[in-house]
Formats: C-alpha cells, structure tokens, sequence
C-alpha cells in the first residue's frame, strides 16, 4: 500500500530571491495493491515532482510518503519507473538497456533470455537488439525504455507520460499490453499522462491535478467492465466521465486567452 500523507513539496527560490516555489501542496491519497492509478493535471502542477517522491528521487518537503508503512527515503528494487523523456545508458545496446534490471538483480550470468527475447518481440524491437540508443527513434527508445521497466515483474510501476511520443497505433498496442500485463501480475501502476482518454481508459481511478501548486482535484473511481475494449470510448458512460474530467481540467470561469 502506497500512503502519502499532507505531502507538500517545495523547491528554493533562484539565487536566494523571491518566494520558494511550491509544487506539490496538501496532497493526501492512498493508493491499494493492484490499483491503476492515473494521473492527469497541468503541465507544471507537480505530476513528475509526485512520481519521484514515489520513486525515491526526491524527498518530500513536509509530510509523509509511506510504503506499506514504512517511510519512501530512497529508490528500491521494487519500484519501476518509465520517464518522462527515455532515459537509456548511451553505451549499451538494447538488449543491455532492456535487460539492465534483470542483471541488476540476477547477475549478468543467469539472465533468462527466453524472457528478453519475449519482451523484444513484444516491444517491436526485434532486429534491433545489437544496435544503441542514438540509433533508434525517439519512439523506439521510450518502448526500451518501458521494456526495461517491465521485465523484471516489478510490484510497483511508476510511469510518467510513457507513451506521450509514441505513434497512435504504438500507442495503443502499448496500452493493451500494459492492460494484459496489469491483468496478469497486478501491479501496482501510477501512470501520469496527459491524454484524458487514456487515462479513464486504463484506470480503476483518475486523479485530477489544480494547476501548481497541485492538489487532488478530484479523485475519480472509473466504474466500466474490464477487459476495456477500444470502442468503450464511443460510449455513453465514457464520455460522462471524460465530461466531467474536463471540466474540472478547463474551468468555464478561466481567463481566456488574450493575444499581444
Ligand atoms: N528540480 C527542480 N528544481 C526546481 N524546480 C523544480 C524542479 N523540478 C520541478 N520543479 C518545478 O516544479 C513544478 C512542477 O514540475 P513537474 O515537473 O512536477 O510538473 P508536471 O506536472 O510533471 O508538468 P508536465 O506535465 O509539463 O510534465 C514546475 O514549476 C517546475 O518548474
Ligand atoms: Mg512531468
């Protein structure tokens, strides 16, 4: 069980001047094993900031983010993260890059290579195993990136906008994989993204964001059968939860935009 507890994150102001900047304030959530947790908010309204708490990167400012219990004070095997931008070790080939984990904890010597192959099959990849990162696309490295992450089975998956710059289609056969994988190991996912679809999508909750510093607007339970098929978006029941994501996202009472 994941617990964060009045957790507010702040960062000191440039040079010393001006007020600190807060991006993460009053933030209480619990989060069960096996839940799907979306994210979505504002770009700058601390869903990244959130994510590494999680992860362990960085320490809470006040308040407490607990881990079936105990304090979060560092990064742990059991907690996997995808990255915003793909983050692979430049001199390694993809098959190292994916398999980075597994040697992490297994030993370079008894790495299940049934298993890597499966996962470079399954990510597209295949014929590209001896090549570096420079040499994919900026899709291809986020999917070796989300392999990486996947292979080692972790109990907690941190994932922020990992598939925000993959092609539709990838895209979506990236979101049924992950659905499968969910399904079959449940994990533990919070998943940050932008595309409000994709978030009630995959989701059992979507939390919504305020702008910074950012709060939980609204924590919505998605109630809608699983296995969530691609139509399910045409549908009534959707669209009543996309609604009211956005309005909460795009407030009528905003400013509108002005220009010069
Ligand atoms: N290391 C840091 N030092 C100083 N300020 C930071 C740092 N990391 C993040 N911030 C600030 O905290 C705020 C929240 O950033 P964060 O990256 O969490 O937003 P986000 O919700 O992930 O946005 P996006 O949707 O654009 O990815 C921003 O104003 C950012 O400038
Ligand atoms: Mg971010």
């Amino acid at each position: 069980m994941i617990e964060l507890k009045n957790v507010q994150k702040s960062y000191p102001a440039k040079r010393g001047r001006g007020n600190p900047l807060v991006a993460v304030d009053g933030v209480d959530l619990t989060i069960q094993d096996g839940e799907f947790v979306t994210v979505v908010g504002p770009s700058g309204c601390g869903k990244t900031t959130m994510l590494n708490m999680l992860a362990g990167f960085e320490s809470a400012s006040q308040g407490d983010i607990l881990l079936d219990g105990q304090p979060v004070k560092k990064p742990g095997p059991e907690r996997a993260v995808v990255f915003q931008q793909p983050s692979l070790l430049p001199w390694m080939t993809v098959a190292e890059n994916i398999a980075f984990g597994l040697t992490l904890r297994d030993g370079p010597r008894n790495i299940n290579q049934d298993r890597l192959a499966a996962m470079v099959e399954t990510m597209g990849l295949k014929g590209f195993e001896a090549h570096k990162p420079y040499e994919l696309s900026g899709g291809m490295q986020q999917r070796v990136a989300i392999a990486r992450a996947l292979i080692t089975d972790p109990r907690i998956l941190l994932m922020d906008e990992p598939f925000g710059a993959l092609d539709a289609q990838t895209r979506s056969d990236m979101q049924r994989f992950l659905l499968s994988l969910w399904k079959k190991l449940k994990p533990t996912v919070f998943f940050v993204t932008h595309d409000v679809e994709e978030a009630i999508l995959l989701a059992d909750r979507v939390l919504v964001m305020t702008p910074r510093p950012g709060r939980v607007a609204t924590d919505m339970t998605i109630d809608l059968p699983r296995p969530r098929k691609w139509d399910l978006v045409l549908g009534r029941e959707f669209n009543e939860y996309k609604r009211q994501i956005l309005k909460v996202l795009r407030p009528e009472e905003r400013e509108p935009v002005r220009l010069p």
